[in-house]
């Protein structure tokens, strides 16, 4: 029989030991791990950022001399660190690039996207809202991103999970699946990660 689900099992517990806000800072550190698209000095975008456990991760990996963005429909509580910028921003919305411009021009270095809907348990309607998510936040790495960069997206499998990594193939040399360790055993999601983004304006690799 399956176990039930448990909201403190071990990440939940880790993340809080680690002083996470969230679990999902260990998804994010083994992509990372697993893809090193991230440098001390460079710039990150994290769109659907709240409550901050990517953001934290990105922080730290960027360093003071770095940049890390993050935005949500929902407040992101302060990270403590000159170099973390975060608003409120609905990505659904049409001045959202603008709104995040405003923070940090870019280009960007990598983009991340931990963007969920409010599920409703209907498999089939929550994989079209994430899609929906994950298109508008492909929509913004392209326009945010530098030539070489990385996109990093949570999507659930199923649906047109297929569709949508063949459009990421379009725009990024490699594309890879990664289902992290941190993922609850019964999630469909899994992570996209797309490396070398073909377009977008080259800058000295060296960081800013
Ligand atoms: C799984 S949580 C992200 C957790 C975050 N990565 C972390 O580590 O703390 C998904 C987030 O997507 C955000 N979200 C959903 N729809 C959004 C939208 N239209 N615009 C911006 N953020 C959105 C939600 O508010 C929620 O905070």
């Amino acid at each position: 029989m399956s176990k039930p689900y448990d909201p403190k099992d071990f990440y939940f517990r880790q993340a809080k030991k680690a002083g996470y806000r969230a679990r999902s800072a260990f998804k994010i550190d083994e992509i990372l791990k697993r893809h090193p698209v991230l440098k001390k000095g460079q710039a990150v975008l994290d769109l659907g950022a709240a409550p901050g456990g990517f953001l934290q991760i990105l922080a730290d990996v960027v360093g003071e001399k770095g940049i890390a963005v993050g935005v949500d429909i929902e407040e992101i509580r302060r990270i403590g660190k000159p170099w973390v910028k975060t608003a409120v921003v609905d990505l659904l919305q049409p001045a959202a690039l603008e709104q995040i411009k405003l923070l940090y021009p870019g280009p960007y270095d990598l983009v991340t996207s931990d963007m969920a809907p409010k599920t409703i348990g209907v498999k089939v309607t929550d994989e079209a809202r994430s899609l929906e998510l994950c298109r508008m936040a492909l929509g913004v790495a392209e326009k945010t991103l530098r030539h070489g960069g990385a996109f990093v997206t949570k999507v659930f499998v199923g649906g047109d999970f297929p569709v949508f990594k063949k459009e990421l193939q379009v725009h990024f040399a490699k594309v890879h699946i990664v289902r992290p360790a941190a993922t609850r055993e019964h999630s469909y999601e899994c992570f996209l990660v797309g490396l070398g983004y073909k377009h977008g304006p080259v800058v000295a690799a060296a960081g800013r």
